[in-house]
């Protein structure tokens, strides 16, 4: 029997059971219940809130009124801004996770030392480092100058005083899982303590009118640390992910309710700091070098932008019995499929041989027009028949082997335009786009097959 008021909180899931386990019977994990003595009302359970109108029942309202859309704080770092959709919300909390040491202290000074330039109040509360140590890095990225309010602190009470104290119109707190309240007994860092840190700075995010960005640290499997309830709390949760081994960074929005989810923005980490990248496809493809057999120039989008970025592929004899899969940047669920169309509809025999598939420069690739670049890097690698320099491919790929229209025809093509492409490895429909007309040159597929035909023929008519 547990103790009275003793719950055990799972730290992976947020599942509360009142008997320890091994396992959590929630999500499953494996020890990750922590005992944690709740007060009188468990955490999740608040006051009802008292609203002055819900006296007089609930009043509906229509779809058409005219609402004016929110305004935005624009923090002057294009990038974030853009995956923030067009700038920061007053009022509004954003989750940023990520793995330690991908940059997000770093990304995040820039963002206030930005916006405080612009003229917005901005504070940054680091609960990791010392007050010494941010304003080291600051001055060493050239941000010195910039009337950023900082502060080193990690007890919420005295965050929140100075918050109610001084308006402020963007707050960052690094990291959520370093702020402990007085009033809970659970460890800073416990699920606890984070949903009610979270809890609190989100309402007064909304009271006061003050964006409020939480730092959030990730797990192994790349969950944001702590209960997904702060998810849930939160209006946008963006991630800042790198390669290791790339200096690049990449912010990309998992949930937003002021903008789209697919936007990205690109940096890359430098002596200085990260720098903006405005033409990611220039960075991703691999300049100047001469491509050889099993690498195709994918026009993919994300988000908003055109992004060129080359698949490579490579289909070896298998050494072993079972041959091997290797994936970087894909899906494997998906190349599984590609091999078993390639296989079954194109005539090419893999079944017994490895192969590996990489997205170069450390993208992860997740449009399913990503199917025939894909096939024809493999296609490509099998056949040993490099694809035209010039050549770009993109094409949803069907299980039946048809090739498939994808959105955003005209864009893919202009991007590829721009960089010096002239010719396309694409759908049927894309022969129909503005630009075909203009010189640029289509070679369609309806059916894989005909691509499969077209890369080992070096046919590009
Ligand atoms: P940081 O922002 O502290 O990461 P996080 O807050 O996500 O844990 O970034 C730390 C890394 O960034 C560190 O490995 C060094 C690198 N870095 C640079 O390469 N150049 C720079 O100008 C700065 C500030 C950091
Ligand atoms: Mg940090």
């Amino acid at each position: 029997m547990a103790r009275d008021g003793a719950v055990y909180t799972c730290q992976a899931c947020g599942g509360i059971t009142h008997k320890w386990a091994g396992q959590c019977p929630a999500c499953g994990a494996w020890n990750t219940l922590v005992e944690e003595v709740t007060a009188s009302r468990p955490p999740g359970a608040l006051a009802p809130v008292r609203s002055g109108k819900a006296r007089g029942g609930l009043a509906f309202e229509t779809l058409d009124l005219e609402t004016a859309a929110p305004p935005r704080l624009v923090t002057g770092i294009a990038e974030f801004d853009r995956v923030c959709g067009g700038g920061v919300v007053p009022g509004s909390a954003i989750l940023v996770g990520g793995d330690p040491g991908v940059g997000k202290s770093t990304l995040l000074l820039q963002v206030c030392a930005a916006a405080a330039l612009n003229g917005a109040r901005v504070a940054y509360v680091s609960g990791e480092e010392a007050v010494e140590q941010v304003r080291a890095r600051a001055q060493r990225m050239g941000l010195g100058h910039s009337p950023v309010k900082l502060a080193a602190e990690t007890a919420l009470r005295e965050i929140i005083d100075a918050l109610k104290r001084e308006t402020f119109d963007l707050v960052v707190i690094d990291s959520i899982q370093t702020l402990w309240s007085d009033q809970l007994e659970a460890g800073p860092g416990s699920v606890t303590q984070v949903r009610a840190a979270a809890g609190e700075l989100v309402r007064l995010a909304k009271k006061r009118s003050t964006a409020v960005v939480l730092v959030g640290h990730v797990t192994k499997d790349g969950q944001i640390a702590g209960p997904r309830v702060v998810e849930h709390m939160v209006d946008a949760v963006l991630s800042f992910e790198g390669e290791r081994g790339y200096p690049f960074r990449i912010l990309r929005g998992a949930k937003n309710r002021f903008g789209a989810t697919d936007e990205i923005g690109v940096f890359e980490m430098g002596d200085s700091g990260l720098r903006e990248v405005k033409n990611p496809s220039a960075l991703f493809l691999n300049e100047g070098g001469q491509r050889s057999a099993g690498a195709a120039v994918f026009a993919g989008i994300e988000g908003s932008r055109p992004v060129l970025v080359e698949f490579q592929a490579l289909v070896a004899p298998s050494a072993y019995g079972t041959p091997r899969r290797a994936v970087v940047g894909w899906d494997s669920g998906r190349l599984a499929m590609v091999l078993a169309v390639l296989e079954s509809r194109c005539g090419l025999s893999l079944g017994a041989r490895d192969v590996y598939l990489n997205v170069a420069g450390g993208l992860r690739i997740t449009e399913p027009a990503a199917d025939l670049a894909a096939a024809a890097a493999l296609a490509s690698s099998a056949l040993d028949q490099p694809l035209p320099q010039d050549c770009v491919v993109f094409g949803e790929i069907s299980l039946s082997g048809d090739v498939r229209a994808v959105g955003r025809t005209d864009a893919r093509l202009k991007e590829a335009a721009k960089l010096g492409f002239g010719r396309a490895l694409a759908p049927n429909a894309a022969k129909d786009s503005a630009l075909s007309d203009a010189g640029f040159s289509v070679a369609s597929a309806t059916r894989l097959a005909d691509a499969v035909r077209r890369i080992g023929d070096n046919d590009w008519r």
